[in-house]
């Protein structure tokens, strides 16, 4: 045991929605610099844990702690201020737009023209693209080109590249692979050692086992809303994962 404080705890946290209890009474945590995956089959829980986590849904019962203090959020956007960055599969990303407009997306930075003429900060949007894109080790070369443009694989590091610019102390993935072909996955995994290594900490879901055993620490297990099991990653294998997963 150490004695470092958990960037994210949740404790005996439970959300019911009229007589389904999605989740119940679970407890768990994220070091800084470590990525924790959240397992389980359809209908565990995982979508419910992390939207009570993100200010989507208030927890019913339990308590979120950032850095040992308590928190409560009634907004996505207010987590997302507090620095915890959610990323959906469907990215919420402007398709039309650069990627620098998106990773400004909603919070402009503007610049006056003439001495008085508000207008948008295009090359600070554009340094800002460059710069983090680059510390993700993700270089793209058109920072012109709407973000159509890219791969699904590119478009995943973008909304990594938002949440890194903003500074988010954790981010949330919620099956940042599933739409990926296998290069594209690789270079998703290897953001994550990325985030890792600068002493973020990650909560990844996934149904693949093979992206969770190459990026993972630890494995969180859910079964019908309750912690069916937690393992470092180093002591199990996909076939005890799975077996926590289905029960019996
Ligand atoms: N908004 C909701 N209203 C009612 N029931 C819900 C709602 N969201 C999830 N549930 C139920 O809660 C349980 C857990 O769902 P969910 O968290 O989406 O699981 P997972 O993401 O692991 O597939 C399921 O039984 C699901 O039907
Ligand atoms: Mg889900």
């Amino acid at each position: 045991m150490n004695n470092v404080t958990p960037l994210l705890e949740v404790r005996n946290l439970s959300k019911n929605f009229g007589p389904v209890q999605a989740l119940n009474d679970l407890t768990m945590h994220v070091n800084p610099g470590e990525v924790v995956a959240l397992a389980g089959d359809n209908g565990a829980g995982k979508t419910t844990l992390i939207k009570a986590i993100s200010g989507v849904y208030r927890p019913s019962a339990g308590q979120v702690m950032l850095k040992g203090k308590e928190v409560s959020f009634s907004s996505p956007q207010e987590a997302r201020e507090s620095g915890i960055e959610t990323i959906y599969q469907d990215l919420a990303l402007a398709d039309n737009l650069t990627i620098g407009a998106n990773i400004f997306l909603g919070r402009e930075p503007m610049r006056k023209a003439f001495g008085f003429l508000p207008v948008l900060d295009r090359k600070k949007m554009a340094e800002a693209a460059k710069s983090t894109m680059a510390l993700l080790d993700f270089h793209v070369n058109r920072l012109d080109a709407p973000v159509s443009n890219f791969s699904g694989g590119q478009r995943q590091a973008v909304a990594i590249g938002r949440a890194v610019y903003w500074n988010a102390q954790i981010l949330i993935m919620d099956e940042p692979t599933a739409a990926l072909g296998v290069p594209e996955q690789r270079k998703v995994i290897s953001l994550i050692h990325q985030l890792k290594a600068q002493g973020r900490g990650v909560i990844f879901i996934s149904h693949n086992l093979q992206d969770i055993f190459a990026v993972s620490d630890r494995i969180v297990v859910l079964r019908r809303g309750v912690m069916a099991g937690e393992r470092r990653i180093a002591d199990t294998t996909h076939d005890e994962v799975v077996k926590l997963m289905v029960g019996g």
